[in-house]
């Protein structure tokens, strides 16, 4: 090459390259623990009784984690477990730093974190900050004067506020908000039952509180907390109690510490608010809480349910689909609580009771209904099945309530939410085999379809056909679809109106699942947007080849299919 041509190339190689040196900024690939977990939420005092006093313990739960693993459950959500006066189930704590003796130590919940961290476990705790037990010792020293030391820790008034008698959460059981406290002749407030007053969170002592709360239990072993009413612990006190002040610089605060002192540690929150303020609780760029339960989802989800109209889900399912990339939605079907179904019109609700929770018995706080899944859905194996391959593929984290893999009932001889929180039904030996005593605390479903004869966890794993056994293997085949949990989603036309079908892109990968909410056969007509091999996850019989961009199928009444597109291998 002469000189010319070389100095030629000089001049014009970086000219004709500029800018191609720029690399993309990197950005490391979204792949936080929480994303894709299945969390199985239970209460330690329903699950198993080891020492034949008639309540679960920790060490009830430890003999339970194989069955857990078996399950493919990866993070256990504890219901609340320090000293209560069990006054609203544990929702009201005694003490921030101990463990409910009735239910075992301090050394049984260290034993407790080792086995499951041992088996590739995690736990997630309630932390119940919102408010205190009215018998915890602050409360009780806060009463005592105006001028006491934990006066300030709680929200008080001189004169009963105006709007004292809204917002109420469990309208029909509370008559108010704000108690008289005739001791010291001023009002405290509560927005639950009347035994858990509020802590106030103007106080920075009771956010100081809090942080050692947190440090505590993540000292312990804790992967994370399932923070308890969320938007009214952000309430600024004083600001109305049908419409307050929202603080949500507090979520941002209590995500930094909690991330300080561990810094994969997750906060899921329990927040039931309109799709378009949780972007307040996730925050903008995902610096609020991690996860939320997607209520709103869930209530147009039981609608479907109910009426077979999809179209009020599909747009939820819409409306909350923008989330920063390191939040992620919970999904459930049942919970603790009654299924609230507050966000309906009144059509729709009465739509939903009409179908599933007909008698006043079963409706709960003028807005819900406190039945299980099973009952609600008639025991109809078809829909039971389709529910579950749809909670395993929306996208988020599927939240499983103990007992609801079994397909257990409910006792609506209890009061409120108690109906779905009887023991666990293990075997068909005495009391389900929960326990060794004459007699369970509360006691188990022993009559009927539901009886633990009929429902138990023995029976089911011996069955192949159980819906256990279902249940279990989609959760393996959902832990091979990381799509779900980590990808963009998007609903497919199919030409019917009665069948769901979502689309997931990740990592080069596609899936695709499809669910028919009709009592009938229904053809699902879609386009994968080119050529292609679909492959059944659940029929492996044989693949589906796609000759043109079109494919059609039918599917049974209330059927449900997984097909990953161009290979099946995760
Ligand atoms: C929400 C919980 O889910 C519920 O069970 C409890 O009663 C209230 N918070 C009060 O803590």
């Amino acid at each position: 090459m002469n000189m010319r041509i070389i100095c030629l190339l000089l001049i014009l190689v970086p000219l004709l390259t500029k800018g191609q040196d720029k690399v993309a900024p990197r950005k490391f690939k979204e792949n936080y623990w929480y994303k894709n977990s299945i969390i199985y939420n239970l209460e330690i005092g329903v699950f198993k009784d080891s020492d034949g006093d008639g309540r679960g313990d920790i060490n009830g739960l430890i003999q339970k984690l194989d069955y857990l693993k078996m399950l493919g459950v990866d993070v256990i959500w504890l219901a609340p477990f320090q000293p209560s006066p069990g006054a609203d189930d544990g929702y009201d704590v005694a003490d921030y730093y101990g463990v409910d003796p009735k239910l075992g130590t301090a050394g049984d919940f260290a034993e407790l974190m080792y086995q499951v961290r041992k088996r590739g476990m995690r736990v997630i705790m309630d932390l119940v900050i919102n408010h205190t037990s009215d018998q915890h010792p602050w409360f009780k020293n806060a009463r005592s004067a105006r001028n006491a030391r934990y006066r300030d820790w709680y929200v008080w008034s001189p004169k009963k506020p105006r709007d004292g008698d809204k917002g109420m959460v469990f309208p029909g059981v509370q008559n108010t908000v704000w108690t008289l406290d005739s001791a010291t002749n001023e009002y405290y407030y509560h927005r639950f039952y009347k035994f858990q007053p509020d802590l106030n969170f103007m106080n920075p002592e009771v956010m100081q509180e809090t942080q050692r709360i947190i440090g505590y239990w993540l000292n312990q072993g804790i992967s994370g907390f399932r923070l308890d009413a969320v938007p009214f612990i952000i309430e600024v006190p004083h600001t109305g109690s049908e419409k307050p002040k929202l603080d949500f610089d507090f979520l941002k605060d209590i995500r930094q510490f909690t991330q300080s002192r561990q810094a994969d540690a997750a906060i899921l929150g329990e927040a039931n608010v309109e799709p378009k303020e949780s972007v307040n609780y996730f925050g903008e760029n995902g610096e609020g809480i991690q996860l939320m339960f997607n209520f709103f989802a869930n209530q147009h989800l039981f609608y479907a349910f109910a009426t077979g109209d999809l179209k009020p889900f599909k747009k939820a399912m819409e409306e909350t689909s923008e989330i920063s990339q390191s939040s992620q939605w919970a999904y459930f079907l049942r919970n603790h609580d009654e299924i609230d179904l507050g966000r309906l019109t009144d059509r729709q609700r009465q739509r939903v009771y009409d179908a599933m929770g007909p008698d006043t018995n079963m409706q709960l706080y003028d807005r819900g209904i406190r039945r299980r899944l099973a009952p609600m859905m008639n025991n109809d194996r078809r829909r039971l099945e389709m529910a579950y391959s749809l909670l395993f593929s929306l996208p988020g984290a599927p939240v499983i309530r103990y007992g609801e893999e079994l397909g257990m009932g409910d006792d609506l001889r209890l009061k409120e939410r108690l109906s779905v929180r009887t023991p666990m039904q293990w075997t068909s030996a005495k009391n389900a085999g929960f326990t060794t005593a004459d007699s369970a605390f509360r006691p188990v479903i022993g009559d009927g379809a539901y009886g633990f004869m009929n429902i138990n966890a023995e029976k089911q794993w011996r069955d192949s056909s159980s819906l256990l056994t279902r249940i279990a293997a989609m959760i393996n085949i959902r832990k091979a679809c990381p799509e779900i949990g980590l990808g963009t989603s998007t609903i497919l036309e199919t030409g019917s109106e009665d069948v769901l079908a979502i689309r997931y892109y990740y990592d080069g990968k596609s899936l695709i699942t499809l669910h028919n909410f009709a009592n009938a056969p229904r053809k699902a007509a879609f386009s994968i947007g080119g050529r292609g091999n679909l492959y059944d996850l659940w029929d492996k019989k044989g693949d589906q080849v796609i000759e043109n961009a079109g494919f059609s199928l039918e599917l049974p009444a209330y059927g449900y299919r997984w097909f990953r597109v161009d290979g099946i291998l995760p």
